[in-house]
């Protein structure tokens, strides 16, 4: 068990490092001012959860330091990944009279980060970003690997882009903070990670049997997590391929998330359903060893995440499907698994989930 480690993230056009260290908050200011110097400005964008918890910790340490420093504060919420808000922000760093060289700081869960990456990465065409997450699923997911964007009326997340920060620093304490339901959501996606590449990973979570046993060896999971993520974005960036196999499960969950309107479940609870959904699919098919699913809906549930799909015509979610189908030609890559641990993807129609 150890408090911190680091991983160095490298692209064609930029390599920066994913800093995991227990407590590393207490001296975030000492971090970045050793990184960037003194002489630049940093804006520190929170959601109205994370201001009081964190983000004002930062800026006032930034300030101490003598710093100039600027709080922006978003609602909390998946409906602030949107383009008023990135308004706001923008007139924040215009009053503040940002310049290129200065630097934008992004405090909180996925919604904070890809809102603020975005943001970065299209003022004055690009500015410097540190990625500070503070959900699980944010620290072991949505922190990495560059996609950002916002919300539109026709759909999630399809304004973006992908931008690299200049480092992601993980304080894993910031998560005694989280709810359950918001950690097991972030958990869905480490059993993710397990599944398609990391049978240790899995085991250890079998072993751990609870948040508190996962927090006692929470900066190794997380590296774990990380480092999957990592290995995939660095083979393929821009999701051509090899990126696919972080969906494993998210083709059904997509469904699910969709067809409640985002509102019943959590991304990791309809991820959780679309995991156990395809596995035993995969299994009953001859594709997974056998006994795959049942550890996998037995893991799952430790974390009470959700393992039968939902009471809903299962025509609608292949109707859901089938439009983001529309897009992709007549196939989907679905992701499956051999054995835990291991991955394929797998051309198929719409109609072999039937
Ligand atoms: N960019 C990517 O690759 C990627 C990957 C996966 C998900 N996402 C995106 O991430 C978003 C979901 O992220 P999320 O689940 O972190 O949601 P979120 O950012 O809305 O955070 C969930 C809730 O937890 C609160 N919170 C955050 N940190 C906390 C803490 N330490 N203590 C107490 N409360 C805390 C937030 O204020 C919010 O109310 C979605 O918009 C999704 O599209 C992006």
């Amino acid at each position: 068990m150890c408090n911190s480690r680091v991983l160095e993230v490298k692209l064609p056009d930029k390599s920066y490092n994913i800093i995991i260290k227990k407590n590393s908050l207490d001296t975030f200011a000492e971090q970045v001012i050793s990184y960037y110097g003194k002489d630049k400005k940093f804006a520190v964008v929170s959601d109205s959860n994370i201001t009081d918890l964190y983000a004002n910790k930062i800026i006032n340490q930034l300030e101490q330091a003598g710093v100039k420093t600027l709080g922006i504060e978003i609602p909390a919420g998946e409906s602030s990944k949107s383009f008023e808000s990135l308004q706001k922000i923008f007139d924040g760093l215009f009053s503040f009279k940002m310049t290129r060289t200065d630097v934008i700081i992004a405090v909180g869960g996925g919604v904070i980060g890809d809102l603020t990456g975005f943001a970065a990465s299209v003022f004055l065409r690009g500015v410097s970003f540190v990625q500070v997450p503070t959900t699980l699923l944010a620290q072991v997911d949505s922190s990495i690997g560059g996609k950002v964007a916002v919300n539109v009326p026709q759909g999630k997340n399809l304004i973006g882009s992908f931008f690299q920060p200049d480092m992601v620093l993980i304080d894993p304490e910031v998560l005694k903070t989280l709810s359950d339901r918001s950690f097991s959501d972030g958990i869905s996606e480490v059993i993710k990670y397990g599944c398609i590449r990391d049978l240790n990973l899995f085991e250890k979570l079998e072993a751990c049997g609870s948040r508190q046993g996962v927090m006692e060896s929470i900066v190794d999971i997380i590296y774990s997590c990380c480092a999957i993520k990592r290995d995939v974005v660095q083979n393929d960036e821009r999701d051509h391929g090899e990126r696919m196999i972080l969906n494993f499960g998210h083709t059904v969950g997509h469904g699910i998330e969709k067809y409640f309107k985002y509102e019943k479940y959590t991304h990791g609870e309809a991820v959780a359903m679309g995991m156990a959904f395809i596995s035993r699919l995969a299994e009953d098919k001859g594709i997974s060893q056998k006994g795959t699913t049942d550890r996998i809906i037995k893991l799952l549930s430790v974390y009470n995440l959700p393992v039968e799909l939902p009471d809903m015509r299962w025509e609608d979610i292949l109707d859901t499907i089938a439009l983001d189908k529309k897009k992709k030609g007549d196939y989907l890559n679905f992701i499956l698994l051999k054995r835990i641990g291991e991955c394929v993807i797998q051309k198929e129609s719409l109609e072999w989930l039937k």
